[in-house]
């Protein structure tokens, strides 16, 4: 099944002047960027993103980190996408993260690790849905998709 997972270059990305790299690892991976921005987090989007959070001790510095510069979002598409992202982008603690993954290669910290990818395919839809309106999504055919998918997976 194709999917879009919601992918936000973290502040700490931007600032460690990551972004290019990071957008550089989705696409050698033959994923889709369908749509990408810079923005600014506000207090109603980080407390609707990290709902599940919102009690935790953690969650003021966790607001204030996402808050601290603007966001790259993008929507990324592929084949099962999600989990392949996931796998891409490493667990939370980067420490822990295996060499190769963008956490593992660039991050030390719990809370400085990036960037976010959707973990399900319901979040992911609702999240593409809360950075995204339907007219900053593109559908849009790449001419190296032959060449990335086997034929029953196109
Ligand atoms: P994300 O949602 O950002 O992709 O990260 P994740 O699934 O790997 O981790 P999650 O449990 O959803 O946590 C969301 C973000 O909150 C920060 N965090 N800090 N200080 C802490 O113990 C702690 N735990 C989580 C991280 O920035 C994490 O990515
Ligand atoms: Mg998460």
């Amino acid at each position: 099944m194709v999917q879009k997972s919601l992918i936000i270059v973290k502040p700490d990305a931007l600032q460690r002047n990551l972004l290019g790299e990071i957008v550089s690892r989705f696409e050698r991976k033959g994923l889709k960027i369908a749509g990408m921005k810079m923005m600014a987090i506000d207090d109603v989007m980080i407390e609707s993103h990290y709902e599940h959070h919102v009690d935790k001790p953690f969650f003021e510095g966790l607001k204030k980190y996402m808050q601290s510069s603007p966001v790259v979002v993008m929507a990324v598409e592929g084949y099962e996408a999600i989990d392949a992202i996931r796998l891409i982008v490493g667990p939370t603690k980067g420490r822990e993260a295996d060499a190769g993954s963008i956490r593992g290669d660039f991050a030390m910290s719990v809370q400085y690790n990036i960037v976010h990818a959707s973990d399900s395919a319901e979040n992911a839809e609702a999240e593409v849905a809360r950075f995204f309106k339907d007219d900053e999504l593109f559908d849009y055919r790449k001419v190296d998709f032959d060449y990335i998918y086997g034929e029953d997976e196109r």
